[in-house]
């Protein structure tokens, strides 16, 4: 998996709250590579999930890198403070961004890695001219707001769109893909060219979350 350049990081948005230096504890000792990290505002996604005070905290539990998702209308406002509370990478929605291309350098003068999150509906090919100038690319296999959905099969032919793409342009964007992921299709996914697997609901509502997380990595 290491050779295919492969990374699992598990969404505390399905981890307990009240436990939340136990459950950064267990990611630091499991196989995690990264921590995402996903912020809601309510207006960009109907549900509302956790911000800056929350990653700061977690940002101090954990040498790990904190992938922060943001799924909230002008993300542009709050970039320098995500940077603040630890963000490693920044990824902001393509549907809530009327200047994408400023907002990605924005981020990537503040020092963070910059990602684009596409919804279900959101043709691939729409990143064609930032896809040079950026770090990672989220494919939402199921609607951004809620954890524990089912991932969306067509999300399988987008992320091979994704990776003809960046072969073509020779950019060096990960593949990132969010929603709906489980053991199973876990190496249906990778096969169809990402690099970055999210895992909520899987992870934590599992038995034994460390073993599930080695489970993905060794999907
Ligand atoms: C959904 C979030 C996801 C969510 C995934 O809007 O972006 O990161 O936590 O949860 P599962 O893995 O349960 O689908
Ligand atoms: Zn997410």
């Amino acid at each position: 998996m290491e050779n295919r350049n492969t990374f699992v990081a598990p969404s505390l948005l399905a981890s307990n709250f009240l436990e939340l230096g136990k459950e950064v504890e267990m990611l630091n000792r499991s196989e995690a590579d990264w921590l995402h990290l996903d912020v809601m505002d309510g207006r960009f996604v109907p549900n509302i999930s956790f911000g800056l005070p929350v990653i700061t905290h977690i940002r101090k539990a954990t040498k790990k890198t904190c992938d922060v998702h943001l799924m909230i209308e002008e993300p542009e406002k709050y970039a320098e403070d995500f940077k603040k509370a630890g963000a490693d990478i920044l990824t902001v929605h393509y549907e809530a961004c009327t200047h994408l291309h400023r907002n990605i350098q924005q981020i990537k003068g503040l020092g963070m890695k910059a990602g684009v999150a596409l919804n279900p509906h959101t043709p691939v090919h729409l990143l064609e001219n930032v896809i040079n100038d950026i770090d990672l690319i989220l494919i939402m296999s199921v609607n951004p707001g809620f954890g524990g959905q089912h991932f969306i099969p067509k999300t399988l032919e987008k992320i091979r769109q994704t990776r003809e793409m960046i072969n073509h342009y020779k950019a060096h964007a990960l593949i990132e893909v969010d929603g709906g992921i489980t053991v199973e299709n876990a190496t249906s996914i990778l096969d169809a060219g990402a690099n970055v697997l999210v895992a909520g609901s899987t992870v934590f509502a599992s038995k034994d979350p460390e073993a599930t997380i080695s489970a993905l990595r060794k999907a």
